[in-house]
């Protein structure tokens, strides 16, 4: 069958921002792109061999589930889990699920030396490893261990059988806000904890600290290793004159007009009649909708842009009406020879675009995270 909407992953870009933010934190570095929730919504198989063929070192998910995909999908470098797995669970399920991430060689985030201590004992049943790493909450407020309680859990966690501290990390707050305050002080704290375990000679592999902003605006929490997320995909979320000029989105979202329909003058456009045309209207439809993540909000206030067809340039035409779950409707009238297949690009990849990621974030008051997040399974995700 072929596909209604389609999104493009585009595996150039990927390579691009992956090369910028190598530019960035230079070769000692590693990476870690956080591939949590389907890739940000672009796709695991899609994102996954690019990342493979590049030699990025590990990847970041969000749960066990997603790291078991991974293994599932022939990812065979080291995984870093970093939401908690073990905690609040009874025991059974605890240590079925300190068993699958050590089976499968997980790097799960531990908060306390019991759930590093389910870890130890299950590397001793399947005589294998436990990799974890350990979260410091530094200012976040979200997760992790506090700093004055650290230095004394991770040398209790470091000492148990078995398991190996792949690394110790924390996450910032605020890294996208113009003032970087608040980011540097929870760098400051994360690296006298550093010193401290440093000089306690606890083995921990890597600190790591940097997301995507960090990585570009953060040089000194650069540290062991980054995790960026949203550059990798080529989005920016901090202020706009920072953003950098080698990061290029990575995906289109393109499909076909499936209706072009003459209207009168005066006659209504979609549910609640938003949208009377003025004039003889040819109002065109898009097959995408609310139930694959293009927003309701956006009704009467996008643009979808028309390919080239014909001899006809590319143009920008207008939503108008309602978007409803599966339909969108588009003012043709001014776009001159329009007909039902012609090409739309939905979602532009041109950062300049109107309906690009970014634009639409800022038009609904929400971040690129969420726009390409919620793109539904009903949009087929292509690497090309
Ligand atoms: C712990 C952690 N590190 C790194 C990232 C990647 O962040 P970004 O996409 O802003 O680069 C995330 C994403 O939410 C995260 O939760």
């Amino acid at each position: 069958m072929i596909p209604l909407v389609t999104a493009e992953i585009r595996l150039a870009a990927i390579r691009g921002n992956i090369g910028a933010i190598r530019r960035r934190v230079g070769p000692g570095v590693q990476l870690c792109p956080a591939v949590k929730a389907n890739a940000y919504g672009h796709g695991l198989a899609q994102v996954l061999p690019a990342l493979i063929e590049l030699g990025v070192e590990r990847v970041g998910v969000a749960n066990l589930i997603e790291g078991l995909d991974l293994r599932r999908l022939g990812w065979h470098r080291p995984i870093l889990c970093m939401a908690p797995v073990l905690a609040e669970v009874d025991e059974h399920e605890r240590r079925e699920r300190a068993e699958q991430a050590v089976l499968a060689q997980v790097s799960v985030t531990v908060m306390s030396a019991e759930e590093a201590g389910d870890l130890s004992r299950a590397a001793q049943r399947l005589h294998k490893a436990a990799p974890v790493e350990i979260k410091v909450d530094t200012g976040m407020g979200r997760m992790g261990l506090l700093p004055e309680e650290a230095a004394v859990t991770i040398a209790e966690v470091a000492a148990l059988p078995g398991v190996v501290i792949e690394g110790v990390y924390t996450h910032l707050a605020s890294a996208d806000e113009p003032d970087l305050t608040h980011a540097n002080r929870q760098l400051e704290t994360f690296l006298a904890l550093r010193e401290r375990l440093t000089a306690k000679g606890v083995p921990v592999r890597q600190y790591h600290v940097a997301n995507s902003l960090a990585v570009f605006r953060l040089p000194a929490g650069h540290l062991d290793r980054v995790r960026p997320g949203l550059s990798m995909y080529g989005y920016w979320d901090g202020p706009p004159e920072d953003r950098p000029a080698d990061i290029r989105p990575c995906m289109r979202v393109v499909s076909r007009l499936t209706a072009v329909r003459r209207l009168p003058a005066g006659h209504a456009v979609g549910y609640g009649r938003t949208f009377i045309t003025k004039r003889e209207s040819l109002i065109g439809l898009v097959p995408i909708g609310y139930g694959d993540g293009y927003r309701r909000r956006l009704s009467n206030d996008a643009v979808i842009t028309l390919e080239p067809a014909r001899g006809r340039g590319r143009v920008h035409v207008p939503v108008v009406g309602r978007i409803s779950m599966d339909q969108t409707t588009v003012d043709l009238t001014d776009a001159g020879d329009v007909r039902v297949g012609d090409p739309v690009t939905i979602i532009d990849d041109d950062p300049a675009a109107p309906n690009c990621v970014e634009a639409l974030a800022r038009k609904l008051g929400t971040i690129p995270y969420e726009i390409t997040c919620l793109i539904g399974p009903r949009v087929e995700r292509i690497g090309v």
